[in-house]
């Protein structure tokens, strides 16, 4: 079947699963703040600041502003779809589990998840190693001291399994 029949094919079925079960909520409507009548932010240290700006502008609208997951408005309609929904970073989330090695490499190369309604998506090089870094602060300043110690700590022991297994001077990898 040629590809465009094939996405027509798709669409048709989506809406007469929608009008079939019926129990599909419509789309939430979002209004977006403008800039200039956004909150001055909370921080002084200039990192969290642009941590702040970054989180806010890039992962906010999918992971909440408050770091909370998914908006709660548009919950219903991805769990009527049988998703998953976008995972909290804050402290109720399992961001806090894994090294910072792992949530980089999930930043830059994202998760193709077919469960997720909103996958994360690859930012791959649209920020810097200094600018991502800026928004892990930001987002660790969500956890609690023992999520941060754990955080610190499996980074510490990823970093030195890495040190362990790198290539020495010379060697290819296979
Ligand atoms: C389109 C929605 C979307 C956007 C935008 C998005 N994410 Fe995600 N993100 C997800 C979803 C969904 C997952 C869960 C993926 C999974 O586990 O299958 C995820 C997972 C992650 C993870 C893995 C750790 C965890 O707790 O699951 C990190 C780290 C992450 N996101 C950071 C970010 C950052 C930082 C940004 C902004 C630069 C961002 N995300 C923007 C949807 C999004």
């Amino acid at each position: 079947m040629p590809h465009k029949l094939l996405v027509t094919a798709a669409a048709l079925l989506f809406v007469g699963f929608s009008a079939a079960c019926g129990t599909v909520a419509e789309p939430p409507v979002i209004t977006l703040i403008p800039a200039g009548e956004r909150p001055p932010s909370r921080f002084t240290d200039p990192e969290l600041i642009e941590g702040e700006a970054l989180y806010n502008l890039a992962c906010a609208h999918c992971h909440g502003y408050e770091l909370q997951g998914q908006l709660e408005a548009s919950i219903p309609q991805t769990e009527a779809l049988g998703m998953h929904i976008v995972p909290p970073h804050d402290e109720t989330g399992h961001t806090w589990m894994h090294p910072d090695q792992l949530l980089i490499r999930a930043i830059r190369e994202g998760i193709p998840n077919p469960l997720q309604q909103y996958p994360m998506p690859a930012f791959e090089d649209a920020y810097s190693d200094a600018q991502i870094n800026a928004i892990l602060r930001y987002i660790r300043f969500f956890w609690t001291e023992e999520q941060r110690d754990h955080n610190r700590r499996v980074t510490e022991q990823w970093a030195a399994l890495d040190q362990q297994f790198a290539p020495t001077e010379g060697e290819t990898m296979p």
